[in-house]
């Protein structure tokens, strides 16, 4: 079987957090029980990624390997490289070059938390459907904080990131499917005002080139960028409110078992290594309830 490739990206200053980022990346705070890293990787598994590259800074590589490890515990192969400074979210594809070879890759933000019920059905199909690049946008309430799509007759024209003006409310989520002719593309870009290659600008070339498909999200799927206080705050509360009504989002061993990447072993086994926790707790009700996503 061929394994799907994926890249997140947990580099990064996360300046908006200081002081707290200073000593800790922010893709490692947490979001109610788990690191908030566990929920892109869980969007992978459930994509059927299981071949991973983790790009840190190389202050953070260590914590990152402690955490994770080569990925073994998840019966997946998780891969890290660094990145000296905050460069843009395209730079994944070139760090990336090597690992992702002659195939397609997904690349997911390090605090991109994405999470419902009906998310499973939605990737199951565009994976069937993954030779064409893809991108997913969903309704805001805050469009000057994200990449923001322009309509004209019912097609996307343009992405604008950050837009002072008002343009819409469709922005776009930090998921981004490219098959290989991504490379085509890529060597046209050129650094922004902000001095970093920009997502924007390569998904606007596939735009033009009538080159990606945009995903609609619907409702029923939360979006976050875990970018504040306040929303790293509000995602806890909600994840935890539906794990306490026996919804579960993001406890990867459980997504790994159902999956069988592992086995019922090894899935006691982290139930016992995290013993008088909440996570141990939340993976125990697991073995009964045995469905998370
Ligand atoms: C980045 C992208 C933006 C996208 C957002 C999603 O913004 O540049 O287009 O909408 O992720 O979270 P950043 O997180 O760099 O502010």
């Amino acid at each position: 079987m061929k394994v799907n490739k994926g890249i997140i990206l947990a580099g990064g200053l996360g300046s908006r957090l200081y002081p707290i980022t200073l000593g800790i990346s922010k893709h490692l705070l947490p979001v109610y029980d788990k690191p908030m890293i566990y929920y892109p990787l869980s969007n992978f598994l459930n994509l059927n990624v299981f071949n991973i590259l983790i790009i840190t800074k190389p202050n953070d590589l260590d914590n990152y390997k402690k955490l994770l490890g080569n990925g073994s515990k998840f019966g997946i192969k998780i891969s890290y490289k660094t990145q000296k400074k905050p460069d843009g979210i395209p730079q994944a594809l070139v760090i990336g070059k090597k690992f992702i070879g002659k195939d397609k890759v997904y690349i997911n933000l390090g605090d991109h938390i994405l999470f419902g019920k009906k998310l499973n059905n939605i990737f199951d199909k565009i994976n069937q459907d993954f030779t064409n690049n893809f991108i997913f946008s969903k309704k805001t309430k805050n469009p000057k904080d994200y990449g923001i799509i322009k309509y004209l007759n019912n097609k996307p024209k343009k992405i604008f990131e950050k837009p002072k003006r008002y343009i819409s409310n469709r922005a776009v989520c930090g998921l981004y499917f490219y098959n290989n002719n991504i490379f085509k593309y890529l060597k046209f870009l050129k650094k922004s005002n902000r001095n970093e290659y920009e997502i924007t600008e390569l998904n606007n070339l596939l735009i033009q080139n009538n080159d990606i498909k945009i995903i609609n999200l619907p409702n029923s799927i939360s979006w976050y960028d875990a970018g504040t206080f306040e929303r790293i705050a509000e995602i806890s509360k909600l994840i935890s409110y539906y794990a306490k009504n026996n919804l579960f989002f993001g406890y990867l061993e459980h997504i790994a078992y159902k999956k069988k990447l592992i086995n019922k072993n090894d899935y006691l086994r982290a139930i016992k290594n995290y013993s008088n926790t909440e996570y141990s707790h939340n993976l125990k009700k697991l073995l009964y309830i045995n469905e998370s996503y």
